[in-house]
C-alpha cells in the first residue's frame, strides 16, 4: 500500500505504527497567520468565500505543523446562506440567521439546484487545494448535519442547548421534516460537488446531535446522515466519510450498523476503552483529545495523548481532538502533539 496517502490507509480499516493526525479548525484565530488574513478579507463570511484567501488559511496549518490531512476552510452555515437565509457574524458574538421578507417559512427555501450559485467559490478553494496540497496531504471537505444546521436556522443564532429547534420539532413537525429534508437533499449536492471538485474524504458535523432526544435522534441525526452518505457513495464509489455525532453518548454505536460511513470522530466524553471494543471493529475512529489540553500542555498533555494511542492501537485510528481547537490553543503545544503522535 505504499505510496497511498495515510489518512486514506486508516479509513479504510488499517492499523498503521502510528495514526495520522489532522485537528478540527486546524485553521483558525489561534495562529497569528490566520488573524493577518482574517483582517485583509475583511469579515469571516468574506474570507471563506475568497478562494485565494481560503486557500491560503487552509494551507496554514499545513505549512507551519505538517499535519497528514487538510480541511477546507470555510462554515457549516455556508449552505443555509446558498438557501436564501440572510447569514451574518456579530463580532465577538457569533453567528445571526434570520429569514429575508420574501420567506414565510422554511418551505420557501430556495430550489436545491441553485445553491451552486453563491456556493461556487467554495469548490473553487477545493480546486485550488487539490492543486496546491502537498501529495502525502489528504484534502477533507465537509458539510453540517442537516440537525446541526436546522437549529442554527431555527434559533437564528447558536444557543446552548438548542431549545428553539426542540420546540419547533414538537410544535411545527410538518415544516420540520420538510426542512429537514431540504438540507439532506441540498447537503448531497453541496458535498457531491466538493468531491468533484478535488475533496477526498467527507466528514459531517452534527455538533448538536447530543442534544437530541430519542426517537428524534435516530430520525433527525442518524437517518438524514445515513441518507447523505449513502447518496455520497452511489455517486463516488469509495469516496470515505467521516461522521461526528458530537455527544450522541451510548448511540455512536448505531452508526456502526450502516456500511456507509470510514470513520467515526468521538468527542471527549466517549471512553477509548469502550469504542475500542464496541466501534473500532467496526469503522475507523478518529479522536479525541481534550482541545483544554491545548491551552495546558505539560505532562498531561503528554500522558493523555499516550492513555489515547495505547487505547486505540489495535486498529484503525486518526487522531484528533474531541471537539475544535479553542482560541487559546497554544502553537508550541501543537507541535508537541504531534510529536507525541509519531514518536
Ligand atoms: O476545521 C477547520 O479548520 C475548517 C473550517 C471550519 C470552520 N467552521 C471555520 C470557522 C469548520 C469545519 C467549521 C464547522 C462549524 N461551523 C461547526 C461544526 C463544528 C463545531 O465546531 O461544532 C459549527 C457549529 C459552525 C458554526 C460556527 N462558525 C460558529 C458557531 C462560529 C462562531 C464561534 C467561533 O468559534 O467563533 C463560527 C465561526 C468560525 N468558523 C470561525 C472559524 C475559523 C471563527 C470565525 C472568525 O475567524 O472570526
Amino acid at each position: 500500500m505504499t505510496g497511498t496517502k495515510r489518512l486514506l490507509r486508516s479509513l479504510k480499516g488499517e492499523t498503521l505504527d502510528h495514526p495520522p493526525i489532522w485537528m478540527m479548525r486546524q485553521a483558525g484565530r489561534y495562529l497569528p497567520e490566520y488573524r493577518e488574513v482574517r483582517k485583509k478579507a475583511g469579515g469571516f463570511l468574506d474570507l471563506c468565500y475568497n478562494p485565494d484567501l481560503a486557500t491560503e488559511v487552509t494551507l496554514q496549518p499545513i505549512r507551519r505543523f505538517g499535519f497528514d490531512a487538510s480541511i477546507l476552510f470555510a462554515d457549516i452555515l455556508l449552505l443555509p446562506q446558498a438557501l436564501g437565509m440572510d447569514v451574518w457574524f456579530e463580532s465577538g458574538e457569533g453567528p445571526r440567521l434570520a429569514k429575508p421578507d420574501t420567506m414565510s417559512d422554511f418551505g420557501d427555501l430556495r430550489p436545491t439546484a441553485e445553491i451552486h450559485e453563491t456556493l461556487s467559490p467554495i469548490y473553487q478553494t477545493v480546486r485550488n487545494l487539490s492543486q496546491e496540497l502537498p501529495r502525502d496531504v489528504t484534502l477533507i471537505g465537509f458539510a453540517g448535519a442537516p440537525w446541526t444546521v436546522a437549529t442554527y436556522m431555527i434559533a437564528g443564532r447558536g444557543t446552548p442547548d438548542q431549545a428553539p429547534a426542540r420546540r419547533f420539532i414538537y410544535e411545527h413537525r410538518e415544516e420540520f421534516d420538510g426542512l429537514i429534508d431540504r438540507l439532506t437533499e441540498a447537503t448531497i449536492e453541496y458535498l457531491s460537488a466538493q468531491v468533484d471538485a478535488g475533496a477526498e474524504v467527507i466528514q459531517l458535523f452534527d455538533s448538536w446531535a447530543g442534544s437530541l432526544p430519542d426517537p428524534a435522534f435516530q430520525a433527525y441525526s442518524l437517518k438524514p446522515l445515513v441518507r447523505i452518505a449513502e447518496n455520497l457513495k452511489a455517486r463516488h464509489p469509495g469516496i470515505p466519510v467521516i461522521v461526528f455525532p458530537r455527544g450522541a453518548g451510548e448511540r455512536y454505536a448505531e452508526f456502526t450498523k450502516h456500511d456507509c460511513f470510514d470513520g467515526i470522530s468521538l468527542d471527549t466524553t466517549v471512553s477509548t476503552k469502550w469504542a475500542s471494543e464496541a466501534i473500532q471493529p467496526h469503522l475507523c475512529v478518529q479522536g479525541n483529545l481534550d482541545p483544554m489540553l491545548l491551552e495546558i500542555g505539560g505532562d498531561m498533555l503528554e500522558q493523555e495523548v499516550g492513555r489515547i494511542r495505547a487505547d486505540l492501537s489495535g486498529g484503525a485510528h486518526v487522531f484528533n481532538l474531541g471537539h475544535g481547537i479553542t482560541i487559546d490553543g497554544q502553537i508550541d503545544n501543537v507541535h508537541k502533539l504531534i510529536e507525541l503522535v509519531r514518536k
